[in-house]
């Protein structure tokens, strides 16, 4: 066993996790989602995605959200841009990080974004250039690369091919996504080991849904492989427009306990984002995702 002594978690409850909900959120709940994570100690939070507004009407505040933010030093902030158009809007709201995303399955590539892998390539392939060349850092995230809701099982093949293809453009860091938390441990660790044949150790991260119940122990067979990047989203918020039935990613809260609980350092202050988690649970009146920050809260008030 290769475990890490320290992990950083990328928070993308505002944005994986708030993309799909049909109730509007208002632009300043979600700045409010934003300081309340980064008091908790996140120093990685995806705030939102400039995507098209007739497909994902719930990120169509991107720019104000992103205005609204008192950005704290040490904290970068990502954003979702799909083509050319997204990234000059997402460049005036002054990214620290921007993600391109495609898909190991061609089926789920034209449901999320329209296009062919290959076409996502060469559309992805200037963003790249232009965000690397105004000093931007580029993540990318691959999606399906244990199940597609489409397709079905998805080959270790695929997820290498598409991570061979990512690499080619130029994209730094890779974000190896279970969409629909169909995948178990021996499988995931095959994604990322197909994954790592492009990208150093260093350089990728696992993105979990837990529709399942299967992202925590997805999470440790990463770790057990020496992955020490993971994409959480606090409260267990989310699911994806065109992966239907599936929930949102591994709660963040389930997550820290985890690692806490392996001694394993994260920086963020449990309490806190339970707070945070509590917050927007609130407003979207409804029961927390996290196991642990239920099991904490209840301790709390007993
Ligand atoms: P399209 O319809 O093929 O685009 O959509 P188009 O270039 O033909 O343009 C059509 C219209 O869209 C035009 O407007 C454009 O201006 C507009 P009209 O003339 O009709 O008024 N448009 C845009 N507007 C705002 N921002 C843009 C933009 N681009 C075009 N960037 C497109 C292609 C990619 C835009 C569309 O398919 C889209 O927005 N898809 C949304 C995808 C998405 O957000 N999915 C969820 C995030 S990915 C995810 O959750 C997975 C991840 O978490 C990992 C995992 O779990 O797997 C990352
Ligand atoms: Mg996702």
């Amino acid at each position: 066993m290769n475990l890490p002594s320290r992990v950083k978690l990328v928070e993308v409850g505002p944005r994986d996790g708030l993309q799909n909900e049909k109730q509007p959120v208002p632009a300043a709940v979600k700045i409010e989602l934003v300081h309340r994570l980064q008091n908790a100690g996140l120093t990685e939070i995806e705030v939102t995605s400039y995507v098209s507004p007739k497909w994902v009407p719930q990120m169509a505040d991107n720019a104000e959200v992103m205005a609204g933010i008192a950005r704290k030093a040490g904290v970068r902030y990502s954003v979702l841009t799909p083509n050319a158009q997204g990234f000059e809007a997402a460049l005036k709201s002054r990214p620290d990080e921007i993600v391109v995303f495609a898909a190991a399955s061609e089926a789920f590539s034209q449901r999320n974004i329209n296009c062919s892998i290959a076409e996502s390539i060469e559309r992805f392939a200037p963003v790249v250039a232009a965000a690397r060349a105004a000093g931007v850092y580029v993540r990318g995230a691959m999606s399906c690369t244990v199940g597609c809701p489409y397709e079905g099982e998805i080959a270790p093949e695929r997820v290498g091919y598409l991570a061979g293809l990512m690499r080619g453009i130029g994209v730094q860091h890779i974000g190896v996504a279970d969409t629909i938390g169909v995948g178990t441990p021996l499988k995931v660790q095959r994604a990322i080991e197909a994954t790592l044949k492009h990208y150093d150790l260093a350089d990728v991260s696992g993105h979990f849904h837990d529709t399942y119940g299967q992202a925590v122990a997805n999470t440790l067979a990463s770790l057990q492989m020496g992955v020490w990047q993971f994409d959480t989203s606090v409260a267990g918020l989310g699911g994806c427009p065109y992966a239907k039935g599936a929930t949102g990613n591994v709660a963040t809260e389930d997550v820290v306990y985890l690692l806490h609980g392996m001694g394993i350092e994260t920086g963020i202050d449990l309490d806190k984002l339970i707070d945070a988690g509590q917050f927007i649970s609130d407003f979207l009146n409804r029961k927390s995702g996290s196991r642990a920050a239920t099991a904490l809260l209840n301790k709390r008030t007993s």
